[in-house]
């Protein structure tokens, strides 16, 4: 009962089927072989029957012995038999029926696919379009809605949730562009600070449900949200870091990017500009010095 199970050899359909297949073709070629054989005496048997026992002797088409015309129908039965069997069943059976049943179906699968493919295509830009012109919706309420980054050659932006450089210039360009306007961040980001920035309105994104602020700050709980508290904003700034830059790329009209002119390493990184997105419409370099110790550009980018 708890034996181990008998290994029951099993011959598939498709094998069950060549060998019937097989098996028929066998039993025609014999047939075709013993009509061959009868045929031949057959054909014998006339001839003697005529000649030497005389039957039908004076039986005669155009002078022609009847067992002629005889043999000769015979001759075109057999070799009809053998077309059927080498011809016609080759083109013709059920084996090429199936054939070019099987081909028939593949095409019509090949064109069922090709019709998902370009469906599933449709439906993807549709959906993206969607969402492009609800990005785009939002970014005119605010059309001055500007990403304010620093980043490496690299697009490195950031180390242990704190700034990888310290360029006295850029931070005046910072206060300056950003004084008196609102400044959107990820929760990170503000933890990054040592205190809130002066003179600006903090927006806070964060999915914990209760982040405390500092009073005059305003916490949201999605990129969207954050737009909308600074509808009143001519130019709100997306301050980062890397999650929310990533996230507003879609949302924003401008880019003031500084570009330092190095690599660096680090653990957040700004996403890559696509120029077939961005125009580039403003570039201001600055060499190193005393105070600088990396060689930097101040650089515009408005979206196309
Ligand atoms: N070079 C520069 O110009 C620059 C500027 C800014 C920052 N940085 C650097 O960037 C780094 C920080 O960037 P990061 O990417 O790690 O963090 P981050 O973007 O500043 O903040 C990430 C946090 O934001 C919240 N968040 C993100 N997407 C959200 C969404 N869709 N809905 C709700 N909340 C969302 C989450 O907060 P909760 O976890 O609370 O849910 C998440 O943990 C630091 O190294 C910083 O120094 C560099």
């Amino acid at each position: 009962m708890f034996g181990k199970k008998k290994n029951i050899q099993q011959i598939d359909k498709q094998q069950l089927e060549l060998i019937q297949n097989a098996q028929r073709r066998v039993k025609q070629k014999k047939r075709l072989y013993i009509h061959f054989v009868f045929f031949l005496i057959g054909s014998v048997f006339i001839i003697l029957a005529n000649v030497v026992l005389g039957i039908g002797e004076t039986v005669k088409l155009f002078d022609i012995d009847w067992f002629v015309f005889a043999i000769i129908a015979w001759l075109f039965l057999f070799l009809y038999h053998a077309f059927n069997v080498f011809v016609t069943h080759k083109f013709m059976g059920k084996e090429w029926e199936q054939k070019q049943l099987d081909i028939l179906v593949a095409k019509q699968q090949q064109r069922i696919d090709k019709l998902k493919e370009k469906f599933v295509k449709e439906e993807t830009l549709m959906a993206q379009s969607e969402a492009y012109n609800d990005a785009k919706k939002i970014s005119k309420k605010n059309s001055e809605l500007t990403i304010i980054v620093a980043a490496g050659e690299n697009d490195a932006i950031g180390k242990d949730n704190k700034l990888i450089w310290h360029l006295s210039d850029d931070l005046k360009r910072f206060k300056s562009l950003t004084n008196g306007h609102h400044i959107i961040m990820g929760r990170k980001t503000f933890e990054s600070f040592p205190k809130p920035l002066p003179n600006r309105t903090h927006v806070i994104i964060s999915r914990q449900n209760n982040y405390k602020v500092p009073e005059g700050a305003i916490v949201v709980n999605s990129l969207e949200n954050a737009i909308e508290a600074t509808k009143n904003d001519s130019q709100p700034f997306i301050i980062g870091g890397g999650e929310i830059y990533k996230q507003a790329m879609a949302f924003a009209s401008k880019i003031e990017l500084t570009r330092v002119h190095e690599n660096f390493d680090a653990d957040t990184f700004f996403p890559k500009i696509d120029t077939a997105i961005w125009k580039e419409t403003g570039n201001a370099f600055h060499n190193k010095d005393d105070k600088h110790e990396h060689a930097f550009s101040f650089m515009t980018y408005e979206k196309r």
